[in-house]
C-alpha cells in the first residue's frame, strides 16, 4: 500500500529521453489532498478549463469545468458575477465484478498520475486490488483539445489480472454542479440521440447564456469494437447511461472512450443547439483527436515559445509548466474575454481578471506572442463602458477600471465581504473594489509597454491612445488639491494589508506616469494625427483635460526617498509599529498572521503583504538609482510576508538587477514552487496566474535581463550559477529574436528581414537582418 505520508507526493524526474523535464507525476493517492492536483494538473485550451478531478468520485473532490466568458450572477445583490461551474462531463463509475472501483477501498499496488506538459495530456496508471481480492490494471488518459476547443476526450483501459471479470459502466453528463453551493443554471432539455449521443442543455439564470453539452462512448475488447446493452437514465440536470456488464477475460483489455463537447451561445460562431449537435457528430475518436491536439500544442505553443534552461532540471520543468498554464488559461480565441486570477483551474477569484493580467501575465504575451497580447488589451478597451460607469458612480471622470473585472459591461465585480475577522467575528470588508485604484494606471502602462515592444500603430490608433487618454482623464479628476500640491488619499495600494492610506507611492507614481504619457501622446497626435486627436477630444473632452493634466501632473506629490533612501510606502507607514515577523515568514500557511491579528491591527504595523514599493522600483526602474533600490529592498523585504503569490517574482527580478544572483535564485526557487512545489494545500482554489506569469518574467526579464526602457531594448543577462545556458525568443517591433545565453557568452539571432538595435550589457549593437550576433 502506498502510504499517505510517502513524501514527496510530486515527482519531477519521471520523464526520460524525449520526455525529460516534461512530466509532473503524483506518486501516491491522497484523498485529503485532491485539490492540489485537481488545480495544478488542470487541463485547458483558453476556451475552457477542466480541474483534474478523477472519473470516480470522492468526498473531498472539487470538480470544475469553466467556459471562458460565461459569467452569471446569482439572484440578489449579495453576490457578484462569477464564472459558473458548468456540467461535469468526466464522471464515470465502474463496477468491476460487482465491486465499485474506488481507491479508498481495497489496496493500491501501484499509482501514478502524470501531467505530460508537452502533450497536454493527463494520465493515471493504477494497479488496484479490490476488497474481494481481484487485481486490475487500469489506465486513464484525457485531454482538452487545443485543436477543437469544444472537446474533451477520455480513454480508459481495464485489464483484469487475476480472473475473468465483468465490467459495468455508468457514465454521463452531470449538471448538478454548483459554485460552492450556488447553482447557476436553469434546467434545460435532456436527450439521447441515436442511442448514442447524450445531450444536456442548460441556461445561466441571469446572463441567459445557453449551454449544450454532449457525450458519447465507444467500447472495444482487445481492440474489437462492441456496443454493450445500455439503459438511459435522466434526472434533474443529469443524463446518464448504464452500460450493462461485459465479461473481460483475465489479461484481456477493455477500452472505453468518452468524447464530450460543450458549446455556448457566447461562442462567436454560435448558431443553435442543432448546429452544435451537427458539429459534435463530426468529432473523431480519441486517437485522431489526440493527433490534432498534439499538432496544435507543437505548432502553437512549443515551437512558438522554445524556452530552454540547461543545468537545472526542475527550473526547465517549471518554465514549461508556466507556459503550459499560460496557454490553457488565456482565451486567445475571443477578445471579449480575459484571464482569471486562477485561470480556469478553480472557483477562486470567481474567474475575475485583476491587474495580474497587465502587470504579471501580459509581458509574456507582449514579448512572445503580440497577437494574443493585443487581444487581451482590446478586452480592456471593449470594457471601457463599465469603467466609465464606475467613474461616474464615484463622481469621477474618464475610465476608472474595475479592480475585478468579468464580462465587458459588468464594471466593478469585486465582492464586498471576505474572510472572517478573528477579533470581531464578522466577515472582513474587502475595500479593493472601492479604493484599490492603481489598476487604472497599470492598464495604461501595459498598453504603452505593448506599443513599445511591438510598434503596433494600428492598435494605438484604434484602442491604445484612447485607453491612455481615458485613464488620464480619470486621474486628473481623482487628484485632490492639498495646499500647493495634489495628492491621492484614502486608497489601497498593492499592499492590501494597508487600507485607507494617503499617497501610496506606487499609486501616485503610476498616476503621474499615466498623466505624463497622456500629455506626451496628446502632443504627438497634435503633430501626427490631428484628425484622430479631434475625434478622441470630442469624446473625452481632451482639450480641457490636457490643461488639467499639465497643471496637476507637475504638482502631484511623489513620495521621495528619505535620509536613509527609503521611499515611504505611504504617508504613515514608516511611523507604524514594527513586530517580529519571523514566525509568520517561516509558516507554510499563507495569511498565518491573521490567526493572531485582524486587518485593523495589521494596518497599524509595518507589515507588507506583497511587493509594493518594490513593484514600483521594477516598473519605473529608470526613475530610481541602484542605491535607492538597494535601500528599499533592505528596508521592505524583511517586512514583507509575500502573502500574495505575485510578490516573489518581483523580488527575484530586483535582486537580479541588484547583482545578488543567489538571492534572486532563492526567490525564484520559492516562486516556481508556489503551485508546482510539494505544498499539497497551496492551490486548492486554483493555480496562481500572476505567479505563473511572474515565473516567466523572472526567467526572461530577471535572469535573461530583457528590458524595455524609454522605448529601447536592453539585454543584460545574469544567469544563476547553476544554469549553464538559457534560450528564449522575444519579439521586438515585429522581429523575432532568438537569444541564447551561457555563463560566458550571449548569442542573438535576428530571424527577421530588418535590422534590430539593442543595448547588450551596456553597449549599443545593431544586429543585421537574418544574422546572428555573438559576444565572443
Ligand atoms: C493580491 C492582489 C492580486 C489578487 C489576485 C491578492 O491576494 O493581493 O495583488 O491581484 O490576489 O491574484
Amino acid at each position: 500500500m502506498l502510504l499517505k505520508n510517502d513524501y514527496p507526493a510530486l515527482n519531477y524526474d519521471k520523464g526520460t529521453g524525449e520526455e525529460k523535464n516534461w512530466l509532473v507525476t503524483e506518486t501516491r493517492f491522497d484523498p485529503e489532498a485532491l485539490g492540489k492536483v485537481e488545480a495544478v494538473f488542470s487541463l485547458g485550451n483558453g476556451y475552457m478549463g477542466l480541474r483534474s478531478a478523477t472519473e470516480e468520485r470522492y468526498s473531498n473532490e472539487v470538480r470544475g469545468n469553466f467556459i471562458a466568458g460565461t459569467f452569471n450572477k446569482f439572484l440578489g445583490d449579495k453576490e457578484v458575477t462569477e464564472l459558473p461551474n458548468a456540467a461535469d462531463m468526466l464522471e464515470m463509475t465502474f463496477t468491476l465484478n460487482g465491486e465499485t472501483f474506488q481507491l479508498t477501498q481495497g489496496e493500491i499496488l501501484f499509482y501514478e498520475r502524470t501531467l505530460n506538459l508537452k502533450k497536454a495530456e493527463l494520465s493515471r496508471d493504477i494497479h488496484w486490488r479490490s476488497p474481494a481480492g481481484e487485481e486490475y490494471k487500469i489506465v486513464f488518459s484525457r485531454f482538452v483539445s487545443l485543436d477543437n476547443l469544444h472537446v474533451i476526450a477520455q480513454k480508459v483501459t481495464i485489464t483484469p489480472l487475476t480472473n475473468d471479470v465483468t465490467v459495468k459502466l455508468n457514465s454521463g453528463i452531470n449538471g448538478q454542479m454548483t459554485n460552492t453551493g450556488t447553482q447557476h443554471f436553469q434546467e434545460g432539455v435532456l436527450r439521447l440521440y441515436d442511442q448514442k449521443i447524450m445531450k444536456l442543455e442548460a441556461r445561466t439564470t441571469e446572463s441567459a447564456i445557453d449551454f449544450v453539452h454532449f457525450s458519447r462512448h465507444a467500447f472495444a475488447l482487445e481492440n474489437e469494437e462492441f456496443t454493450p446493452k445500455n439503459t438511459i437514465f435522466m434526472d434533474r440536470r443529469k443524463i446518464f447511461t448504464t452500460f450493462e456488464p461485459e465479461t473481460v477475460a483475465k489479461n484481456q483489455t477493455m477500452t472505453i472512450e468518452k468524447i464530450s463537447g460543450v458549446y455556448t451561445s457566447r461562442d462567436k460562431d454560435w448558431n443553435s443547439v442543432e448546429t452544435a449537435l451537427e458539429l459534435f457528430s463530426k468529432v473523431g475518436n480519441y486517437d485522431t483527436l489526440f493527433t490534432a491536439h498534439q499538432h496544435a500544442w507543437q505548432s502553437k505553443v512549443w515551437k512558438q515559445y522554445p524556452i530552454q534552461i540547461e543545468g537545472a532540471n526542475f527550473d526547465q520543468l517549471a518554465i514549461r509548466f508556466a507556459v503550459y498554464h499560460l496557454t490553457g488559461m488565456t482565451p486567445a480565441h475571443d477578445n471579449r474575454m480575459n484571464i482569471g486570477a486562477k485561470g480556469f483551474s478553480g472557483e477562486g477569484y470567481k474567474g475575475h481578471a485583476f491587474w495580474d493580467t497587465e502587470i504579471f501575465v501580459l509581458p509574456f504575451f507582449t514579448t512572445s506572442n503580440p497577437t494574443i497580447a493585443r487581444q487581451l488589451l482590446e478586452y480592456r478597451w471593449l470594457s471601457l463602458p463599465g469603467a466609465v460607469r464606475k467613474a461616474v458612480e464615484n463622481n469621477y471622470e474618464g475610465a476608472m477600471f474595475p479592480w475585478e473585472s468579468a464580462w465587458l459591461e459588468d464594471g466593478e465585480v469585486t465582492p464586498v465581504w471576505g474572510a472572517a475577522d478573528i477579533i470581531t467575528g464578522e466577515p472582513t470588508k474587502i475595500w479593493s473594489g472601492f479604493i484599490e485604484q492603481h489598476i487604472t494606471a497599470d492598464i495604461a502602462f501595459a498598453v504603452w509597454q505593448y506599443y513599445q515592444f511591438t510598434g503596433d500603430k494600428d492598435f494605438m490608433e484604434k484602442h491604445g491612445y484612447e485607453l491612455i487618454f481615458a485613464t488620464a482623464v480619470f486621474w486628473q479628476s481623482r487628484l485632490e488639491k492639498k495646499g500647493d500640491q495634489y495628492e491621492i488619499t484614502g486608497v489601497v495600494g498593492p499592499d492590501e494589508y494597508k487600507e485607507h492610506v494617503d499617497n501610496n507611492a506606487f499609486t501616485n507614481y503610476m498616476a503621474h506616469w499615466n498623466l505624463e504619457k497622456a500629455i506626451h501622446y496628446y502632443e504627438l497626435l497634435q503633430q501626427e494625427n490631428p484628425a484622430l486627436l479631434a475625434s478622441l477630444s470630442a469624446k473625452w473632452d481632451l482639450t480641457r483635460n490636457y490643461t488639467e493634466w499639465q497643471e496637476k501632473s507637475a504638482k502631484l506629490y511623489l513620495p521621495q526617498p528619505n535620509a536613509e533612501l527609503v521611499i515611504p510606502q505611504d504617508d504613515t507607514y514608516l511611523s507604524k509599529k514594527i513586530i517580529d515577523l519571523a514566525p509568520y515568514k517561516a509558516s507554510a500557511q499563507v495569511g498565518a498572521l491573521f490567526l493572531d491579528y485582524n486587518l485593523d491591527q495589521v494596518n497599524d504595523m509595518q507589515i507588507t503583504k506583497q511587493a509594493d514599493v518594490m513593484i514600483l522600483l521594477y516598473l519605473l526602474e529608470n526613475e530610481f538609482s541602484p542605491e535607492v533600490k538597494q535601500a528599499n529592498w533592505d528596508y521592505y523585504e524583511p517586512k514583507t510576508l509575500h502573502d500574495s503569490s505575485l510578490s516573489r517574482a518581483t523580488h527575484s527580478i530586483l535582486a537580479s538587477d541588484l547583482g545578488d544572483k543567489e538571492l534572486a535564485y532563492s526567490m525564484f526557487e520559492k516562486a516556481s514552487r508556489i503551485d508546482l512545489g510539494q505544498n499539497m494545500k497551496s492551490s486548492d482554489a486554483g493555480i496562481h496566474s500572476a505567479s505563473i506569469g511572474g515565473i516567466w518574467q523572472v526567467v526572461v526579464n530577471g535572469f535573461g535581463g530583457v528590458r524595455m526602457l524609454d522605448g529601447k531594448l536592453f539585454l543584460h543577462p545574469h544567469l544563476p550559477e547553476k544554469w549553464t545556458a538559457l534560450s528564449f525568443p522575444i519579439y521586438w517591433k515585429g522581429s523575432r529574436l532568438l537569444i541564447h545565453v551561457t555563463q560566458t557568452a550571449t548569442e542573438i539571432s535576428n530571424t527577421s528581414n530588418q535590422d534590430v538595435v539593442l543595448t547588450l550589457n551596456g553597449k549599443e549593437i545593431s544586429i543585421l537582418a537574418n544574422t546572428t550576433f555573438t559576444t565572443n
